[in-house]
């Protein structure tokens, strides 16, 4: 199973059927994505859309009441977990966390059903318990009326930052949402790609692990740009820049991925001059069939871009932390 942002179910599925050999997706439901496969985890850490990335040990069923709980005993402690074992390279006992989620009524809550499998598993003194800091066998159950699947994370926790040593700027995404604007974005190896709002430069840096002719990356506030310099890999042009009047020269570049400030977190003092007047700039630099990929949650995008002579399309919704954004595909009207 993978789980993802909520709305990039289509572009994960695309990744996946790309990049593995022959996944057999079986279901997908909001943010998660069920597959089977003979895969290792070097090829299905490649996997850059997704947040996670765990092995399905079992689906059981569970009563609601709370003594149906006790009902589980026998069914856990026949569980196998070896392939878990295996993929994760454990030799010793494993340490374990358990994490519930539940939808549906039951009379117990997740903590009971969490804390009841964790005492069932150190009972068969095969497992140790181990804590949020020190663990080395995150088992997930994801409980959805009286179906329970047991799981266990194969991802460290940092897989979906790409590592730790990268630092955020406010208003950044996460670099598996930004992986998901590339992919959107059909990048080709001759690209000359940019992104005139990059912040910390998530989508940028996301860019270079791709072929493309050149990249570059801009935005108005200096620490933004400081930052981005501090993340990003030398060969990425980074320049302090406003997106109204972009010091780029006309019909050179090939594509333009951008979080464009929403005036939630990066104010702004009017969205709307702010996107015409940014299409207007993009119409000058893009070559004729230049596209555009923009992620936000304003609705006025779509008359900026047509006002100022391009088509656009909603490509999905995401839901980040409760918000709704759109992810439009954007191209120089014929
Ligand atoms: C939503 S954030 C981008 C975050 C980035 N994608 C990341 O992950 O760190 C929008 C960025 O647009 C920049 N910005 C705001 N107005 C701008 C303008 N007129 N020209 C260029 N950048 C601008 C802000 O400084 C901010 O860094």
């Amino acid at each position: 199973m993978c789980t993802m942002t909520p709305g990039l179910e289509e572009i994960a599925k695309e990744e996946l059927l790309d990049r593995l050999k022959d996944p057999d997706i079986s279901e997908i439901s909001r943010g998660k994505m069920y597959f089977r496969g003979n895969h290792n985890l070097e090829e299905l850490c490649k996997l850059s859309c997704v947040d996670n990335i765990y092995i399905v040990v079992s689906r059981l069923y569970i009563g609601s009441g709370k003594k149906d709980l006790g009902e589980l005993d026998e069914k856990v402690k026949k569980l196998d977990f070896s392939v878990a074992e295996q993929l994760l390279g454990i030799k010793e006992k494993p340490k374990i966390i358990v994490s519930a989620s539940k939808k549906g009524k039951h009379s117990y809550s997740r903590f009971d059903l969490s804390n009841h499998v964790t005492e069932l598993l150190v009972k068969t003194k095969k497992f140790e318990a181990g804590d949020i800091r020190d663990h080395n066998f995150p088992i997930r159950l994801d409980l959805n009326q009286n179906e329970c699947v047991f799981s266990v994370q194969l991802t460290k926790s940092d897989f979906r930052f790409r590592g730790s040593n990268y630092e955020y700027m406010p208003g950044g995404i996460r670099p598996t949402i930004a992986s998901a604007l590339i992919r959107i974005s059909k990048p080709d190896k001759a690209d000359v790609f940019y992104d005139p709002f990059c912040g910390a430069g998530t989508i940028p840096r996301e860019r270079s692990y791709m072929q493309s002719r050149r990249i570059l990356a801009s935005d108005i506030n200096p620490a933004a740009v400081a930052c981005a310099k501090h993340n990003l890999p030398e060969h990425i042009k980074v320049f302090q820049c406003d997106a109204r009047d972009l010091k780029v020269k006309d019909r050179s570049i090939d594509v333009i991925v951008s979080n464009i400030p929403w005036g939630k977190q990066i104010e702004v003092e009017n969205i709307t001059d702010l996107y015409t007047d940014f299409f207007r700039e993009a119409g000058r630099v893009l070559k004729d069939k230049g596209r555009i990929v923009i992620l936000t949650d304003r609705e006025e995008i779509v008359e900026c871009a047509e006002t100022t002579g391009f088509s656009i399309s909603k490509e999905t919704t995401i839901s980040l932390h409760g918000i709704l954004a759109g992810i439009y595909f954007i191209q120089k009207a014929v």
